[in-house]
């Protein structure tokens, strides 16, 4: 029995990209929705992309909030009781298994808002997009960490009473400056740069692969098809990141003890 040409071009996919962590220095990765969907947290495109019969971009936008700012809450406090409910999956864990091996050069840059790296035990985590779990005053922008709480849908700030905003980066938002020039310089300084979970069509997220790439870095993209951004060049790992990247870990372990 042979086993399918897939899993055929997966193995030699995952050689390769073992390959090119090991001889990494130092290590970036970005993570993307899907990382979190195999732990039941719905991703923005495709199928569950709509809420209440609202694209995720018209709730999550500054002139929504203003618009209707109780709605927009009601889709945000859904969100934060459904991440109180979830648990990190294997890729999160494989993802600190890569964290545990280069230290404090390995930093992993998420799209993500749920916390869930963190929880896993990722200790180097900037989040480009903000927490679910952070709210942020809109008058006297004191942020605060509200994440255990269950939240009024129009929830006032304990230090001024004005309204409060999850600390979300919004469409049409400047992202973070201190997290972004951060993951900008680990990813122009990384040898190996992972690109996992993510459509990476939203920017300047996704221009951090252009970055590496530029930077002279070794690309790897785990999804379940190869993304537009990675198109060339990358070495593509095609399946659920739950399921690829233990395979990577374990491949990794081969591939140093045979070196
Ligand atoms: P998307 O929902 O846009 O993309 C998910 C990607 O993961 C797609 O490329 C899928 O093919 C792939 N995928 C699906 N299941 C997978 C699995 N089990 N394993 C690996 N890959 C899988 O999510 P993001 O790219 O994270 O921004 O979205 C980027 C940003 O757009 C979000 O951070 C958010 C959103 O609107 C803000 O809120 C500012």
């Amino acid at each position: 029995m042979h086993p399918p040409a897939e899993t055929d071009d997966l193995s030699a996919d995952l050689r390769r990209a073992a390959q090119a962590l090991c001889r990494a220095d130092r290590v970036a990765v970005l993570t993307g929705a899907s990382v979190s969907a195999e732990s039941g947290v719905p991703t923005f495109r495709g199928a569950d992309g709509l809420w209440e019969g609202y694209s995720i971009e018209e709730v999550a936008t500054p002139t929504a909030f203003r618009r209707d700012p109780e709605l927009v809450w009601r889709f945000y406090n859904l969100r934060r009781a459904n991440v109180r409910k979830v648990q990190p999956n294997a890729g999160h864990r494989a993802l600190v298994a890569l964290e545990d091996r280069w230290g404090e050069r390995f930093t992993l840059v998420t799209q993500n808002v749920d916390g869930l790296h963190r929880k896993a035990g990722s200790r180097h985590v900037l989040e480009l997009h903000g927490n679910l779990g952070r709210v942020r005053c809109t008058r006297c922008h004191v942020i605060t960490d509200r994440a255990g709480e269950d939240l009024p849908d129009l929830p006032n700030c304990e230090a001024c009473g004005h309204l409060l905003r999850p600390d979300i980066v919004w469409f049409h938002e400047m992202l973070p400056a201190g997290v972004w020039e951060e993951a900008a310089s680990e990813t122009a300084r990384c040898q190996c740069f992972l690109v996992v979970g993510t459509s990476a069509v939203v920017y300047p997220a996704a221009g951090l692969i252009d970055l590496a790439r530029a930077s002279g870095a070794a690309v790897i993209e785990v999804n379940l098809e190869t993304t537009d951004a990675c198109a060339v060049g990358a070495i593509p790992l095609l399946g659920p990141s739950g399921v690829v990247l233990p395979r990577l870990v374990k491949q990794l372990e081969m591939t140093e003890s045979n070196s």
